[in-house]
């Protein structure tokens, strides 16, 4: 027995030696001390020693299972560590890293951050309605009668069931009135949708800023007030606002409001950016028949209404030049307008 463990102890370390890579090794170690491995088989041995020989034995089956459990371990540790040299020599420490791109915020969605953080100085809170709507919120109840050529099929489009994607966003007018009695006070940026042939001026999905004010005693003064101011802390104390008369089915009086600015560029021509007026109480009389009362009795309350689009107006403050570029995600443009 003395022997045979000798010899297995030599044999072992010597395998194990040998071992060229991981997966080798493993099989030298499960051949030792495996199940049926040899200094496990070696063990079991022990019960046909004599008794007064067991001492010795088991303290040199001991000695024989700390040698090889040894050189295991650290011919294991060595392979390892081979194998991190192998790929650590492989690794260029020169190459550049890899840089995570951060995004950045989109320059529509900051432009419309920018207005929105203005008319909330002036007490306006954000609202909403949904981007398919009904007819009736997005033309009846706007007093725009059915043969009007905004509802044109060519115009707009109509979902098998008869709704719409919204043509402005003027129908959250119509909704928030629906839900809320005067004073109101609201800003509503959102989509909008014509059936519009795509090219650089032109998308067929755009962003629109509604705003409505309704109460006691709101004068076309106020409207003229609030849309100087907000174009003035837009564009610089220098903007000029300009109002021509013009029609829309829902205000009356409408107009067309012209902006000219140095940050607008263009030496000083007048750029048409707003639709505007005084709430048509044909409106009003259609939100109170909806809500069953008087809360909108345009003998007793009056209200602006306008509206512009974010995409012409980003066009001309960032100086881009084609509108399509705001949907083609290309990180090279986006990332331009970073803030
Ligand atoms: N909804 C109109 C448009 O899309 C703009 C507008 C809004 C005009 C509010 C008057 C009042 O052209």
């Amino acid at each position: 027995m003395r022997e045979e463990l000798t010899a297995l102890r030599e044999q072992a370390l010597r395998d194990i030696a040998a071992a060229a890579d991981v997966s080798a090794l493993d099989q030298v170690r499960i051949a030792i001390m495996g199940r049926s491995g040899r200094l496990t088989q070696a063990g079991e041995q022990m019960r046909h020693i004599a008794k007064e020989d067991r001492p010795e034995i088991g303290r040199l089956l001991h000695e024989v299972r700390t040698a090889v459990t040894g050189a295991l371990e650290a011919r294991m540790a060595d392979l390892r560590s081979a194998v991190e040299e192998a790929e650590l020599a492989r690794m260029d420490p020169t190459l550049p890293g890899v840089a995570r791109s951060v995004g950045s915020v989109h320059p529509l969605q900051h432009l419309q951050e920018r207005a929105v953080e203005i008319f909330r100085r002036m007490g306006f809170a954000l609202a909403e309605g949904p981007d398919i709507e009904t007819e009736w919120h997005c033309f009846d109840a706007l007093n725009t009668p059915a043969d009007h050529p905004a509802r044109n099929e060519q115009d707009t489009f109509y979902l098998p069931d008869g709704r719409l994607l919204r043509t402005h966003t003027s129908s959250v007018q119509i909704r928030t009135m629906e839900g809320q009695a005067p004073p109101v006070r609201v800003i509503a940026p959102g989509a909008s949708y014509r059936r519009d042939e795509v090219d650089a001026t032109h998308l067929a999905q755009f962003t629109q800023m509604e705003g409505l004010y309704v109460d006691e005693g709101v004068t076309l003064g106020d409207l003229k007030g609030t849309l100087e101011y907000f174009f003035r802390e837009l564009f610089g104390p220098d903007a000029k606002v300009r109002f021509r008369p013009h029609f829309f089915p829902f205000t009356e009086p409408s107009y067309e409001l012209d902006v000219r600015a140095a940050a607008l560029g263009g030496g000083g021509r007048w750029l048409e950016l707003a639709g505007c007026g005084m709430v048509d109480p044909a409106v009003f009389e259609q939100i109170n028949e909806r809500r069953g009362d008087r809360a909108f009795d345009p003998d007793r309350v009056t209200g602006f209404a306008f509206g512009f689009g974010l995409e012409r107006l980003a066009m001309i403050l960032y100086g881009v030049p084609d509108i399509r570029m705001f949907v083609e995600n290309d990180q090279r443009f986006l990332s331009q307008f970073a803030p």
